[in-house]
């Protein structure tokens, strides 16, 4: 990817110049107000005005959205350009001139070959166009083909369909006679060169041959890639061929449509996705504008993304066939996962958008996606309940699948409204959906928590709580219960030793954590040691401090406490930076760092509990002293009972 550093002085000068008045007013109706101006909100559906305009601060607050900021913000919220591009159009409109600097000369190349790609795919385009409509083959075999199906002149101008003429080198001769150069043909992907060793190797020839032409857009309207579908029915070719990547075309991070619907996909706070070029086109003619095609590609995160710059509601179209079937679940699970609310809607059986909007007319068509719409529960719902009949099995299958993907979804507050729908709609109590989500999501927690440690290049041993660090000096190859209790230890006594006298929600720190631990026996003869003095310390109302230790303490004991309240923080700090992990400073998670050292440890002590008294039951059976197994394996039994309460408030899974 080429680097474009617009110079410093370019970008001031531009601040310079612009009036946001003038900006705004090129998008909006302002009407003034005092000093100030104020309009209809431009970023969402409203009727009062609570749109502002500051000239003399040279900002804009819309408070129906949130948003606000200078000149630059509004322009790149508005026409969703990037600050480079928001940058350019404004130098653009005032007349400044564009200076880059330290862009080394392999970029500047690049920029060069790109806006080539552009230049050239451009040109095929208008090529194409005029092929389908002033040349002889082109009107009787490409518009024939489109008014077939029922698309008129201002759908074929609006997407700017063309044709590409049966023979090997139309285009290329065309292009080549116009001065483009062979190299930038192959770059395009519009020429391809045949393989070595093929009959002819070397010689090029045009990739669309008689076939009708899709040009696919980018965001801001340029031609990146054509699809083309063949014309009749012959079975040894594809029905469309494509563009292949290019330096500007990469498939993943493009919706066919996009450039046509981008702002009815805004006004109308919602998106279709269609799978293909004629389903898309077909609902714009039924006055359907706010839609988009994957292309035929399974559907990707970047595809997501650029929906959700404009939108953040999806309605997924799918034919009501098995494979669409498939592919809809799919896609709400993406959608879901990146904070889209997802509606589906299926047509029948064999049909699609393009199909269907032609056989039953506009207006039936815009009735049947509104009412056919579902929300992706009960269409998950439905779906299941067809596929389960009375089977009870089937049925518990199909309820993990809904609230799986329930558990996709970041924001609580929604997880627990769909979670009441599902009760509702499948008669199922909250409480039972309410565990299945829990559970799902206490895993995917762990699971990206050990993620995020194995990244960070530490080991597997999960440390579930924000705030802390990963335990450097306990290895994960072995980590024993011994240890573990050990660094449990160690950890309360840091607490003590740093935040004794801070509050939690009742009590100070030190309160809580000797309240807590009443019963627990360190191990650790210096912990212990430093435990007790806390204790009787509390008891006299003086809790002791840092520097109470250090003068006191033996050498031992000094050691251990300089140890601990040395400032790991900065530590964490780095260690945030460098894996963008979010480290909360430690005073404000207190709260929770108490408690979760209280479980674990706690938890770590019945581990070891468990494992001492294991061999107890192990001499039972060699002694063959039932009365003594029998105690012994009463006590594993509490011992697991306690560990199992402790793992599930630490949302730890463990082993049955
Ligand atoms: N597609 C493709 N290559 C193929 C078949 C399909 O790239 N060989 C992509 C195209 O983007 C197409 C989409 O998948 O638009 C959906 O395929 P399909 O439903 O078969 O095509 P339609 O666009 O519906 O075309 P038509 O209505 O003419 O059959
Ligand atoms: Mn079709």
């Amino acid at each position: 990817m080429p680097v474009f550093l617009i110079s410093r002085d370019t970008i001031e000068e531009v601040k310079n110049r612009v009036d946001i008045v003038d900006v705004i007013s090129d998008f909006v109706s302002l009407k003034k107000s005092g000093q100030n101006y104020k309009a209809l909100s431009p970023f969402s559906n409203e009727k009062t005005a609570s749109f502002f305009v500051v000239p003399s601060k040279g900002i804009f607050k819309d408070f129906s959205s949130g948003k606000g900021g200078d000149a630059f913000t509004f322009v790149m919220e508005h026409e969703k350009m990037s600050y480079t591009e928001a940058i350019r159009y404004l130098a653009k409109k005032y007349g400044v001139e564009i200076k880059e600097d330290k862009q080394s000369d392999e970029s500047r190349e690049q920029q060069t070959e790109r806006e080539g790609l552009y230049i050239l795919m451009n040109f095929a385009k208008e090529f194409y166009k005029k092929t389908l409509l002033e040349s002889e083959e082109g009107r009787s075999i490409g518009l024939s083909y489109f008014r077939e199906r029922g698309f008129n002149d201002r759908t074929i101008e609006k997407f700017e369909l063309g044709y590409a003429l049966e023979g090997w080198e139309n285009f290329s001769k065309e292009a080549i006679s116009k001065g483009y150069n062979k190299d930038l043909l192959e770059k395009t992907g519009l020429v391809v060169k045949k393989e070595e060793g093929a009959e002819g190797a070397g010689r090029t020839y045009d990739r669309f041959r008689g076939r009708v032409i899709f040009p696919v857009h980018n965001i801001s309207g340029k031609v990146i890639a054509f699809g083309a579908r063949m014309m009749g029915k012959d079975k040894n070719q594809p029905k469309y061929i494509n563009s292949p990547e290019t330096e500007i075309y990469h498939k993943s991070d493009v919706l066919y449509g996009l450039y046509q619907g981008k702002n009815a996909i805004r006004n109308a706070a919602n998106c279709y996705l269609v799978e293909g070029y004629t389903d898309v086109i077909s609902m714009h003619q039924s006055g359907v504008e706010n839609v988009v095609a994957s292309s035929g590609t399974a559907l990707t995160e970047g595809q997501i993304k650029l929906i959700h710059r404009f939108t953040d509601n999806v309605t997924v179209l799918f034919d009501g066939d098995s494979a669409g079937i498939k592919a809809a679940l799919r896609g709400i699970d993406m959608f879901l996962k990146g904070g889209l609310n997802v509606r589906v809607l299926l047509f029948p059986d064999g049909e699609d958008p393009d199909s269907y909007s032609r056989k039953v007319g506009t207006t039936a068509f815009q009735e049947f996606l509104k009412d056919k719409t579902q929300d992706f529960v009960s269409f998950k719902t439905s779906l299941y309940a067809a596929e389960a009949g009375g089977d009870p099995i089937r049925k518990a299958e199909s309820i993990k699948e809904i609230v799986a993907s329930i558990a996709l979804i970041p924001d609580p507050v929604k997880r627990s409204v769909y979670i009441q729908e599902t009760s509702n709609l499948l008669k199922i109590a909250e409480p039972v959906l309410l565990t299945e989500l829990n559970r799902i999501l206490i895993q995917e927690r762990r699971k990206a928590d050990k993620d995020k440690f194995r990244d960070a290049g530490q080991g597997g041993e999960a440390q579930e709580a924000v705030g802390v660090e990963p335990v450097q000096e306990v290895n994960d190859a072995k980590i024993d219960t011994g240890s573990m209790v050990y660094y449990q230890e160690r950890e309360t006594i840091r607490l003590l030793l740093n935040y004794a006298s801070q509050n939690l929600a009742e009590q100070n720190l030190s309160e809580f954590l000797l309240n807590e631990l009443e019963d627990v026996e360190f191990s650790n003869p210096i912990f212990k040691q430093v435990f007790e003095e806390f204790k009787s310390g509390l008891a006299k109302g003086q809790i002791p401090d840092s520097q109470y230790f250090l003068q006191h303490g033996n050498d031992e004991m000094k050691r251990a406490v300089t140890g601990l309240i040395t400032h790991r923080y900065e530590t964490s700090q780095h260690w945030g930076d460098k894996y963008k992990i979010f480290i909360p400073k430690e005073n404000d998670v207190l709260n929770e760092l108490a408690l979760t050292n209280v479980l674990r440890l706690k938890f770590r002590v019945v581990q070891k509990m468990m494992e001492e008294n294991l061999i107890a039951v192990k001499h039972a059976e060699e002694k063959s002293d039932w009365d003594e197994l029998d105690k012994a394996l009463e006590t594993q039994a509490g011992l697991k009972r306690a560990e199992s309460e402790l793992a599930g408030m630490l949302g730890i899974v463990v082993a049955k």
